[in-house]
């Protein structure tokens, strides 16, 4: 059984498509696959009771051919299953943590061997079949998991967490696509390069920053990071009037910051809490006005 985890973006999204970096931390909660040898290359999602065969234009079947595209050419044929939990379009990094698992399971079946950060790297034939230009720090962080910071094309750098991160994370109920939303941030770029070429570079030192808070354990510090975050990417038209109720609520109920999380414009927001028992406060009162909400202890 392999496994692929969702992620949530700390701070950086969008900037790091275009080279900037982003600070990221892994899910204990993701995807599992396993595969087995069998008569036609097939991918079954239990949770969306979906059967997709390569060659036909299913987007799993596509993504599947993508990864066996570049497996050993002697292989069997392939059936592959995959339990998700965790919910689509909301920002966790659900696409690339089935690619991650399905590329774990047919590497196990098919005796290959690569690292962990070599098969989020693989996985990314996976992601660019649901999502035009992955910058990669989803596939990265599926596969390696802990708190990371992801520069594209480089090496993933791991952040030594001195105080643990108590995080809430709350969907907002609108489902959002990471394709489109970073083609439209694309056209923003287009029309304005300065305004957000601007705005990128100032969420680039924001993650420094945070960088550098994570391992001072400067929780407040850190806080206040998301929240400018936030504002540069409400700049951006990314947020929403749900995604900045739910910010707003979590502050009001004591979170250190808070700000969406992974492409926005839905999907879900993420609150820094001062602590596990304050994660579990604010959390209850998000979920009166969330349909999904969970506590991720991040460096724990
Ligand atoms: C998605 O989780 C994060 C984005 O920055 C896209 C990417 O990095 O590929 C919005």
């Amino acid at each position: 059984m392999a496994f692929g985890r969702g992620k949530v973006i700390l701070l950086g999204e969008h900037g790091v498509v275009y080279g900037h970096p982003a600070l990221a931390a892994g899910l204990g909660v993701g995807v599992h696959a396993t595969a087995t040898a069998s008569t036609e290359d097939v991918i079954v999602a239990r949770p969306w009771d979906v059967e997709a065969r390569v060659g036909s234009d299913q987007p799993l079947a596509l993504g599947l051919g993508a990864i066996l595209e570049g497996m050993p050419a002697d292989r069997p044929r392939v059936r592959v299953e995959v339990d998700v939990d965790l919910p689509g379009g909301a920002g966790l990094g659900c696409s690339a943590a089935i690619g991650v698992a399905v590329t774990g399971a047919l590497d196990t079946l098919l005796g290959v061997e690569r690292t962990a950060e070599e098969r989020g790297d693989y996985s990314l034939r996976w992601e660019r079949v649901f999502h035009g230009n992955p910058s990669g720090v989803d596939n990265a962080m599926a596969a390696v998991g802990g708190v990371a910071l992801f520069r594209r094309g480089q090496p993933l750098q791991p952040v030594h967490v001195k105080k643990p991160l108590s995080l809430v994370i709350a969907h907002s109920g609108e489902s959002s696509s990471t394709k489109e939303i970073v083609a439209r941030v694309a056209r923003q770029r287009e029309a304005e390069p300065e305004r957000v070429d601007e705005a990128f570079g100032a969420i680039a030192a924001l993650v420094n920053n945070a960088k550098l808070a994570v391992e001072a354990g400067d929780l407040k510090a850190l806080g206040q990071l998301f929240d400018l975050n936030q504002m540069l990417l409400a700049g951006l038209m990314l947020s929403t009037e749900k995604l900045e109720e739910l910010c707003r609520v979590a502050r009001e109920e004591g979170a250190l910051g808070a700000k969406l999380t992974g492409a926005g414009a839905g999907g879900c927001m993420i609150a820094l809490a001062k602590d596990e028992a304050d994660a579990g406060r604010i959390r209850a009162e998000l979920a009166k006005r969330s349909p999904l909400t969970l506590v991720a202890m991040a460096g724990a």
